[in-house]
This record gives structure tokens, C-alpha cells and sequence, in this order.
């Protein structure tokens, strides 16, 4: 035999065993490719997900959100490591050095792109992490909805500052709050950037997103909480415009061609007004 042979006959047995060969399609260098990553899953988590969770605190929460994100890994690994850090002191295994460099993508709306605000993007993978998928969209719908309505950042994390409460205390001012309407980094960012009169890459702007950055982790934190004691009532109201909008654009509706929740007529204006 081959080293090459072998090599297949191997993955051919592997792949027969754990059934992957049997959902076809996988060739050779496809498996090679995958078989490494399988059996490192395989030691590191053993965990079924979701993974477990414990009530945390809320305010170490919302500190240690503002703290990383002067981590130069940016608004999106801010707002997950807090969660999956409290969690790991907490419980320890699977949460043991759980990269949460993963979520570095996520910062300025997705490598820069301005979509996802990197703070929901962040919380909501950390609640998807220790909630199955119905608990977690329903939480995370909560959280997005909250933030769109939420007057950012809130008068607690201006407090801390205020204060010098924080770890990292880069600017001790209050930041100005406003409501972004949005989910989009862009909206939220342009928009307030505008309303308070600094650019964009100001340090009052960065400040700005550090804070809400830990604003969004304690108010998923809460809901984490809330859930966890079987409590969990949304606060967030449905969008009125996307609900109206809806009635014939959503996917019961008579012209059904939109899957959104957003408020349709900060981009849209009133298409049919006239
Ligand atoms: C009573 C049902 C109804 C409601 C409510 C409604 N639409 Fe429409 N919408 C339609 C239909 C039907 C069309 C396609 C025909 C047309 O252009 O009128 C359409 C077309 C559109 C288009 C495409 C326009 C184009 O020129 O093709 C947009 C964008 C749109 N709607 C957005 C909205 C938004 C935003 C709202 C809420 C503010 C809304 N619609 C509410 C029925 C509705
Ligand atoms: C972040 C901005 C944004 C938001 C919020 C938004 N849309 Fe859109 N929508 C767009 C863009 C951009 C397009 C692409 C077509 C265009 O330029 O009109 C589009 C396309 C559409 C179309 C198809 C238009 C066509 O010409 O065929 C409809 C219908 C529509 N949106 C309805 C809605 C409804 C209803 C909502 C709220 C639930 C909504 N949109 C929210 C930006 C947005």
C-alpha cells in the first residue's frame, strides 16, 4: 500500500465510522481538510450545546464591556468575552480559553462594513452559545429591540465615568445619548456622531461605543439572568412602521417579498405616500 492508499483507506474508515462518507460528496482532500479540525472539537468541548449558564453579574458586565473595548479587539469581542469570561470563572469547562478573538470580525459593523452594531453582534453570540435556537431568538429580538429604542449610551455608564469607576478611563465626561432607531453600526454611529457634534473617529465617538458596548452586555446579561430564573418578559416593543409595513409586505401579506423588523421608513421613507 501507498502512503497515499493508506492514507485514503484510513479516511475512508474514519469517514465510514462517524458517518460523514455516508452523506457523500466528500472527497479526499475535502476530508483531509476537515479531519484535523474534527478531532480537536472533539477533545476540547465534549460539551452538547447549548452550553450551561449561570446567573452573572450585570454591572461587572457592563464594566468589563466598556474595558475591552479598549482592547484594540474591538465593540465585538467586547461584548462577547465578558459573558464567556464570567462564565469560564464561573463553571470553567467548555468555557476554558474559549477564543473569544473570534468575534474580532465583528467590530465596525462587520470588518468595517457598518452593518450589525459589533456590540449586538457579540452579546447575541453569546446568548446563542447558552440558549437553544427558539430562546435565543427571542432573546436576542429583545436585546435589538432595546437598543434601537435605548437612549446610548445609558446614565449608568455615564455614572462610572463620571466616577472613574471604570478599569480604563480614556475620557471622564458625560456622553451625549441619543437613539439610534437601528440595529445598523452605521445608522448608530452616523447618527450620533451628527447629533453631538464630533467625527467619526473621535475619541468622544470611540468612548461613545465603549460605553454602549457595555450597555448591551449588561442588558444581555439581564435577559441571561431573567431567562435563567424563567422570568424573561420582553421590554422591547415591535417596530409600529415594520409592523404596518408588514401587514402586506411580510410573508403573510399580499405583496410578501420582505423578512425585516427594522423601521422601514428610516430608509424608505413612505413609498406610497403619494
Ligand atoms: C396595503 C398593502 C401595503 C402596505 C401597508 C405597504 N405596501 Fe409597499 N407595496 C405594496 C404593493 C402591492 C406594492 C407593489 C405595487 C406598488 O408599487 O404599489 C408595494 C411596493 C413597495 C415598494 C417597491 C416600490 C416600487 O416602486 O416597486 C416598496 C419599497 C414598499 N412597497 C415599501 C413599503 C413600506 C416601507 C411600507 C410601510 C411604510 C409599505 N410598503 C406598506 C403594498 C403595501
Ligand atoms: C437599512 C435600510 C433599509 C431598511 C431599514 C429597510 N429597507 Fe427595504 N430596501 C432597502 C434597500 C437599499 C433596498 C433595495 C432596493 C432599493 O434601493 O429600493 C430595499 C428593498 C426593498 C423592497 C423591494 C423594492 C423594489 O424596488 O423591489 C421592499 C418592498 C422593501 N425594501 C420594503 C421594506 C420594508 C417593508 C421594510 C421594513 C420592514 C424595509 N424595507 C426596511 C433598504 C432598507
Amino acid at each position: 500500500m501507498s502512503i497515499q492508499t493508506s492514507r485514503r483507506a484510513f479516511l475512508a474508515n474514519t469517514f465510514k465510522y462517524t458517518g460523514l462518507l455516508a452523506a457523500g460528496g466528500v472527497g479526499a482532500s475535502a476530508m483531509h481538510a476537515v479531519l484535523p479540525h474534527r478531532s480537536q472539537a472533539a477533545a476540547s468541548t465534549g460539551h452538547p450545546w447549548p452550553w450551561p449558564y449561570v446567573k452573572l453579574d450585570v454591572e461587572a458586565g457592563r464594566k468589563l464591556g466598556h474595558d475591552s473595548y479598549w482592547s484594540g479587539k474591538g465593540c465585538s469581542y467586547a461584548a462577547f468575552y465578558p459573558i464567556v469570561h464570567a462564565l469560564e470563572q464561573e463553571i470553567g469547562a467548555p468555557f476554558t480559553n474559549f477564543p473569544a478573538e473570534m468575534m474580532i470580525y465583528g467590530h465596525g459593523g462587520g470588518a468595517g462594513w457598518g452593518g450589525l452594531c459589533g456590540a449586538l453582534n457579540g452579546a447575541a453570540a453569546a446568548i446563542c452559545l447558552v440558549t437553544d435556537k427558539k430562546t435565543s431568538d427571542m432573546l436576542i429580538s429583545d436585546l435589538f429591540g432595546w437598543y434601537t429604542q435605548a437612549f446610548l449610551p445609558t446614565d449608568c455608564s455615564n455614572e462610572y465615568a463620571l466616577k472613574k469607576a471604570y478599569g480604563v478611563n480614556k475620557y471622564n465626561e458625560k456622553v451625549q445619548q441619543n437613539k439610534s432607531g437601528s440595529i445598523l453600526c452605521h445608522v448608530s454611529g452616523s447618527l450620533w456622531s451628527n447629533h453631538a457634534g464630533f467625527k467619526i473617529i473621535d475619541l468622544e465617538r470611540k468612548e461613545r461605543c465603549a460605553r454602549l458596548t457595555g450597555d448591551t452586555v449588561a442588558f444581555a446579561i439581564a435577559l441571561l439572568n431573567d431567562n435563567f430564573d424563567g422570568k424573561f418578559k420582553p421590554v422591547a416593543s415591535a417596530n409600529p412602521v415594520a409592523n404596518s409595513c408588514n401587514t402586506c409586505h411580510g410573508k403573510e401579506g399580499e405583496k410578501p417579498d420582505v423578512l425585516s423588523k427594522m423601521d422601514c421608513m428610516q430608509c424608505h421613507g413612505d413609498p406610497h405616500a403619494q
